[in-house]
């Protein structure tokens, strides 16, 4: 098929989350008034192959998407495309498979595509421009772990829902005086965790990238109860390794490591505090509640500048880019470079100096300590990308 228009395709790859229907929303609408036909292909990737699936997208589709959760397209984070970063090594997907990539796109005359995805899913974009294919790139992912933008839109909802689960843990955990532990994403880095924990009044937070010990955490439950609170909000990501076992997962993908599907930390957390100090510990498992439901006004209009932007990089034949949040601008970097770098919480960083000046502990030596002496040890640190606040 061959349109009379230049059309922009758009897809969305890898695990939804909050935000995805703004951004194909903005970039139709904004595509649409420079004069592209637009199509969306569906389940990712997967739809560039066969059988090649896809759905002409305009401003009627998307009327009323710009507060859904989730993506109209579809979305898929494993099959016959994958291509692992972070903790695994990149894999090369098979040429075939981007041959008939590359033959979709020309078929449909696509003169740029829109690849929408986290790091992974933004590795398979690198490896089809570098296939020839015209590719724009839009980071997303809860995990806000993307070093190349300051913020990624999934995450701002992802927090507003992690919080609410702790303010709603707090009224239960105070009348019963209990230990609480809430687990939250965040496979590679703890932000969700750091900024709900946070903006929830957590206790303990416990992150991938602060080393902790169960003695430390015990002992910041029993402080308190020295202090007269008789209760404690724990808040755990998923990728915070526990001492001496490393990363806790209760589920292969058949992906390889890169791929498991973690989770399980929270119990273990709470079933060791009862044995060691005796209370009362319930665990709660936020799980995907936090990646769906409605973006927040954050998020929503994070994507839509995205979309836009997106647009206009496609317009500007600025292929291999993938936009980015360089506040207080929407920017444009390589898509090699965005995937190369992940944005970790830095332990020295200002929200964790900020927790540990008001109490809040992270289950290590420093929760006893002057909070701002270990930041002026780390300050030759390089500055992270989402450390303060946007
Ligand atoms: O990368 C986003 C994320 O939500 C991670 O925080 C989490 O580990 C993973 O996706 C879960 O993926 P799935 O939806 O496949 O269980």
């Amino acid at each position: 098929m061959s349109s009379r228009r230049p059309t922009i395709g758009i897809l969305t790859g890898g695990g939804d989350c909050p935000g995805l229907n703004a951004v194909i929303r903005a970039a139709t609408k904004t595509a649409e008034r420079l004069g592209y036909d637009v199509i969306g292909f569906l389940r990712g990737y997967e739809g560039l192959v066969d059988p090649v699936r896809y759905m002409p997208l305009d401003s009627r589709v998307t009327a009323d998407i710009l507060l859904k959760g989730g993506t109209i397209l579809g979305s898929s984070n494993k099959g016959r495309f994958t291509a692992l970063v972070g903790e695994g090594e990149r894999v090369q997907i098979d040429p075939a498979l981007l041959d008939r990539a590359a033959t979709t796109v020309r078929q449909l005359g696509v003169a740029g595509l829109i690849c929408v995805g986290g790091d992974g899913s933004l590795a398979i974009a690198q490896q089809l421009h570098e296939h020839g294919i015209p590719v724009v790139g839009v980071p997303k992912t809860i995990d806000n772990d993307l070093g190349a933008t300051a913020f990624t839109f999934g995450f701002d909802s992802a927090v507003a829902a992690a919080t609410d689960a702790l303010d709603r843990l707090h009224t239960t955990a105070a009348s019963h005086e209990r230990v609480m532990v809430l687990e939250v994403m965040g496979r590679h880095a703890g932000w969700i965790a750091l900024h709900a924990g946070i903006a929830g009044g957590g206790d303990v937070i416990l992150l991938p990238e602060i080393p902790w010990t169960f003695e430390h955490v015990c002992r910041k439950i029993l402080e308190r109860e020295s202090e007269g609170k008789k209760f404690t909000l724990v808040v755990a990501a998923e990728g915070a390794t526990l001492p001496g076992a490393g990363l806790i997962h209760n589920h292969d993908n058949g992906q390889g490591e890169g791929q498991v599907r973690l989770g399980g930390i929270g119990e273990i957390v709470a079933t060791e505090i009862a044995a060691r100090i005796g209370r009362d510990v319930r665990t709660v498992v936020l799980g995907h509640l936090q990646r769906g439901g409605t973006p927040t006004a954050f998020d929503r209009m994070l994507a839509t500048e995205f979309g836009a932007h997106a647009v206009r990089l496609v317009h500007e034949g600025s292929f291999g880019q993938t936009v980015c949040y360089r506040p207080p601008d929407i920017a444009a970097a390589p898509i090699s470079e965005a995937i190369r770098h992940l944005s970790t919480v830095n332990p020295a960083g200002s929200a964790v100096q900020a927790a540990r000046a008001l109490g809040i502990g992270f289950g290590d030596a420093a929760d006893r300590g002057d909070p701002f002496a270990r930041a002026a040890r780390g300050a030759a640190q390089p500055a992270e990308g989402a450390g303060g606040i946007a």
